[in-house]
């Protein structure tokens, strides 16, 4: 019996209560939090009401992958190492039904990083925060990319313009400097995308 078996079962039979529980790396906690979200479940909480947040999208991914499985066991009438003393035969049959039914809306569960979950609450108030509801969260190296290439497309347009040729001030530089050309664009762009407001001052000849 492991020497902290009474907290363990606290995790699982307190669901009413807040509860904070600190323990080193690979004792546990992920398999405990996945099975009071189970436990949950069980006991009748509807799926849609059940917001497990962890800090980084592997962890989220694990713990929804460990809550499917120990459901999906307890369902097929196995109790999961991490359930046994919290969860007897006699209650898995007694609530099957329920426990049925919160597998059946499981993509309700909201299990997600803090990141995603406020970006979730903010998104359902789009008109109010002038969100556009299509909008979605990318992470660094993705909007990284996601802005090289709409610079890139953005110049060879403009260097591609064959009306007004030799006019356009960006083509006509680029005959000279093309590299400088490019790096110049790239630093504007970088500055309009950290101040949007950011214009010119229009000259009065
Ligand atoms: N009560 C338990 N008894 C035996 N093995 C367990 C128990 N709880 C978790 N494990 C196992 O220990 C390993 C680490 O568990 P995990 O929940 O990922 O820990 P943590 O999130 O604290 O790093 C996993 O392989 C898990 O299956
Ligand atoms: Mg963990």
């Amino acid at each position: 019996m492991l020497s902290d078996a009474l907290e363990r079962s606290r995790v699982l039979s307190e669901l009413d209560r807040t509860l904070l529980v600190e323990a080193a790396a690979g004792t546990g906690k992920t398999s405990l939090i996945a099975g009071r979200v189970v436990m949950l479940m069980l006991y009748g909480a509807p799926p849609h009401s059940i917001a497990a947040i962890t800090f980084t999208e592997l962890a989220a991914s694990e713990l929804s992958l460990r809550i499917r499985k120990y459901a999906t066991q307890l369902l097929a009438g196995e109790i999961p190492k991490v359930l046994r003393g919290a969860v007897t035969l006699e209650l898995l049959n007694e609530r099957k039904a329920v426990l049925k039914s919160a597998i059946g809306a499981f993509d309700e569960i909201t299990v997600c990083t803090i990141h995603a979950f406020c970006q979730q609450i903010i998104m359902a108030y789009a008109v109010e925060t002038g969100l556009d509801p299509g909008s979605r969260m990318m992470d660094g190296p993705a909007a990284d990319a996601m802005f090289e290439s709409v610079i890139s497309k953005w110049l060879f347009e403009r260097l591609s313009l064959q009306t007004r040729e030799g006019e356009d001030p960006v083509a006509v530089l680029s005959k000279f400097e093309p590299l400088k050309v490019v790096k110049d664009s790239f630093d504007l762009a970088k500055l309009k995308l950290e101040h949007p407001g950011a214009g010119t001052v229009s000259v009065d000849f």
